[in-house]
């Protein structure tokens, strides 16, 4: 191998944060996730698209344990973030799903004020040392989820008295408040006006550079415009993963043709 093929490969190697191998999820009998292999890319947003019921939600929450929270789930396999196991007995889910965060489908501020909704991480996890720290922490997370103008001045009212699409925009500042190095989202703009969506996919764009992030979405449109690679489910299976022009323009596998041409899902 000359020495240009050797770089590549190691920059190849450096940019995978998350790597997947042979993930089985099981809820009771239900084979739910079969034989995933995948490397999420680093600096780099990857969707999962797929049809209702395919398994999307259940593998992204592989990804930071949030399956643990489900009496009836089993996972096998190995999920690796920059190269540790995430299932090993001695790694905390609650310091995982601070690196590790996460923005649901529907908002779900907790029931205190749009302050605390964003200081709380930081604060369980002391990543403040004093309230000047803390109340730079909750500005800049609101600024970057693009809430802080319509928040500033209402910051020690209840988070849920925000409009859905503010609180959506709660949530994602809420999961970068912990300054996560993966964030991951399932359908984060399902309950979004397009105006809210356009501005949650700017940030998605923003976060990149600092994160890797991985959006589960129903929308092709939104896989198109916000990711670089997309993953294809189908039935539990992970029928095609590459780049997002790829897939959208020249899949490999007639099941995702079938897919994104409309005909199935
Ligand atoms: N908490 C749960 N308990 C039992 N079975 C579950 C649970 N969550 C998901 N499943 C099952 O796992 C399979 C995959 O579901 P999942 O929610 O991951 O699909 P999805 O691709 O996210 O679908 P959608 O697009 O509708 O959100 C389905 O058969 C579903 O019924
Ligand atoms: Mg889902």
């Amino acid at each position: 191998m000359n020495d240009m093929r050797l770089i590549e490969r190691a920059v190849d190697m450096n940019d995978t944060k998350i790597s997947a191998r042979n993930v089985q999820v099981y809820y009771g009998d239900n084979h739910a996730i079969k034989d995933v292999n995948v490397d999420i890319a680093d600096k780099t947003v990857t969707a999962f698209i797929g049809p209702s019921g395919c398994g999307k939600s259940t593998f992204l929450r592989t990804l930071n344990r949030m399956n643990d929270t489900i009496d009836i789930c089993r996972v096998e396999g190995e999920i690796k973030i920059d190269g540790e196991d995430i299932y090993d007995r001695n790694v905390d889910p609650v310091q995982l799903r601070a690196k590790v965060g996460m923005v649901f489908q529907k908002p779900n501020p907790f029931p205190k004020s749009i302050y605390d909704n964003v200081a709380y991480g930081p604060k369980i996890h002391g990543l403040a040392r004093t309230k000047a720290d803390l109340d730079a922490i909750v500005e800049g997370s609101l600024r970057k989820a693009a809430l802080w103008t319509e928040a500033k001045d209402r910051l020690h009212q209840p988070g849920t008295g925000l409009s859905g699409g503010q609180q959506q925009r709660l949530c994602i500042a809420r999961a970068i408040a912990t300054a996560p190095e993966v964030l991951l989202m399932d359908e984060p703009c399902s309950a979004l006006d397009p105006i809210a969506t356009a501005q949650v996919e700017e940030l998605i764009d923003e976060l990149r550079q600092s994160f890797s992030v991985v959006i589960v979405t129903h929308s092709m449109q939104q896989a198109a415009r916000v990711s670089q690679k997309t993953a294809f489910f189908h039935l539990g299976n992970l029928v095609e993963f590459g780049e997002t022009g790829k897939i959208f323009t020249n899949p490999e596998d007639p099941r995702t043709e079938s897919y994104i041409s409309g005909r199935i899902g």
